[in-house]
């Protein structure tokens, strides 16, 4: 059984992807430092799949830490999620961001060339294409200009990713951009739960629903789109989390090198699109009022999939239905 070590895997998209790896035959490590998630996640992926897979509280920075885990496995890969990701904090703590993001990666990599260690998929996202010319948005269009620190570390590591391999081409590297991850697993035990007020918009619309907030507002109503709100492409995190046992085939498979790949479903919705989608799942109107455009927002952003689809066999499977379903019956159940 090979051995994928999953950093950040009691997070949001780490804990989907730890159970979509059990569930194909992987024997998955987890590492995290539990600064965003909580070890009791671990009770739940073995509620869901039977197995308990090895946790680690480690922190990506403590280099002493990580070689430990990799002396007491024989780790084929790792998938690299651990990581900040509030733009809004990011903004305000760049430092924390870069040292978190950029030093705790440099780390990790280190670790694993000590280790012989060279195979790595790693979470990046959309954002590294800033405000895209024209979408739908190939793996091709421009990267680096992030309106942010939390979008700029993952440009910078992709570009440290991109140099290691010229320096050594026995590393073998997948840059995962993701579109928007949403939903849940459908046992409702796992799924996103941000502290404070969700940045993001579907924990916003669960949190309203349930009755922790009394509306959404909707930022801007004045985009150049068909209902004037903002376009996302938004994907099942079930979906995503199986886009990265696909690119870990592919990089079993296929020679060394550095392979892109957005992973999203190739359609945009609108957040009145969302906010429809998620009412009829709910039975009733969910109340919302559109208010002054967010800085730094966009006003669409979709994927075209098709590099994926081609060279990965990856097409998203759930529909928006099912998303909003699912991250629905999470949030009921969440205490
Ligand atoms: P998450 O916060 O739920 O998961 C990240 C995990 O990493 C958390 O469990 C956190 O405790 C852990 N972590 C953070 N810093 C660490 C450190 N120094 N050492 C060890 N563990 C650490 O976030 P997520 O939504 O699951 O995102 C996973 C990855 O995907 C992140 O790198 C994120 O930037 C990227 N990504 C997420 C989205 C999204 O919308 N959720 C979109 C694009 C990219
Ligand atoms: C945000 C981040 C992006 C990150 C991505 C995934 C910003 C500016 N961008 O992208 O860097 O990679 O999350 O984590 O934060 N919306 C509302 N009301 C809300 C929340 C959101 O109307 O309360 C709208 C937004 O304006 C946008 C859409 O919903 O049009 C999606 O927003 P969000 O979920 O925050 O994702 P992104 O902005 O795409």
């Amino acid at each position: 059984m090979k051995k994928i070590l999953v950093t950040g895997g009691t997070g949001y998209i780490g804990s989907h992807t730890v159970v979509e790896l059990i569930g194909a035959g992987y024997e998955p490590v987890i590492i995290d430092n539990l600064s965003n998630s909580k070890e009791d996640v671990v009770d739940k992926i073995q509620a869901i799949t039977g197995v308990r897979p090895a946790f680690y509280k480690v922190d990506i920075l403590d280099k002493e830490g990580m070689d430990k885990v990799f002396s007491a496995h024989d780790i084929f890969a790792v998938i690299h999620f651990a990581g900040l990701k509030a733009v809004g904090e990011s903004v305000k703590l760049p430092l924390k961001y870069y040292d978190n993001n950029i030093t705790g990666t440099l780390r990790l990599l280190e670790v694993m060339r000590a280790h012989n260690v060279k195979n790595i998929l790693f979470s990046s996202s959309a954002t590294v294409y800033g405000t895209p010319k024209t979408v739908p948005i190939r793996e091709d269009f421009p990267t680096g200009a992030c309106t942010n620190p939390y979008g700029k570390t993952k440009y910078f590591i992709e570009e440290i990713l991109k140099d290691l391999y010229v320096s050594d081409n026995t590393f073998n590297i997948c840059l995962l951009r993701y579109f928007n991850p949403v939903g849940a697993h459908e046992s409702g035990l796992i799924g996103e739960n941000p502290n404070g007020i969700p940045n993001n918009l579907m924990p916003y619309i669960t949190q309203v629903a349930i009755g922790i907030r009394p509306f959404l507002n909707v930022f801007g109503g004045d985009y150049p789109t068909p209902d004037g709100t903002g376009v996302r492409d938004y994907i099942h995190v079930v979906d995503l989390a199986r886009g990265h046992l696909l690119a870990l085939k592919k990089i079993e498979e296929s020679a060394n090198g550095v392979y892109v790949y957005n992973l999203g479903t190739g359609t945009g919705y609108s957040v009145l699109d969302m906010v429809k989608a998620f009412s009829e799942v709910l039975g009733r109107q969910l109340p919302y009022k559109i208010v002054e455009r967010r800085a730094g927002d966009i006003a669409e952003c979709y994927a075209d999939p098709s590099k994926a689809e081609k060279e990965l066999g990856f097409k998203a499977q759930y529909d928006l239905k099912r998303m909003c379903e699912d991250s629905w019956r999470f949030q009921q159940k969440l205490k």
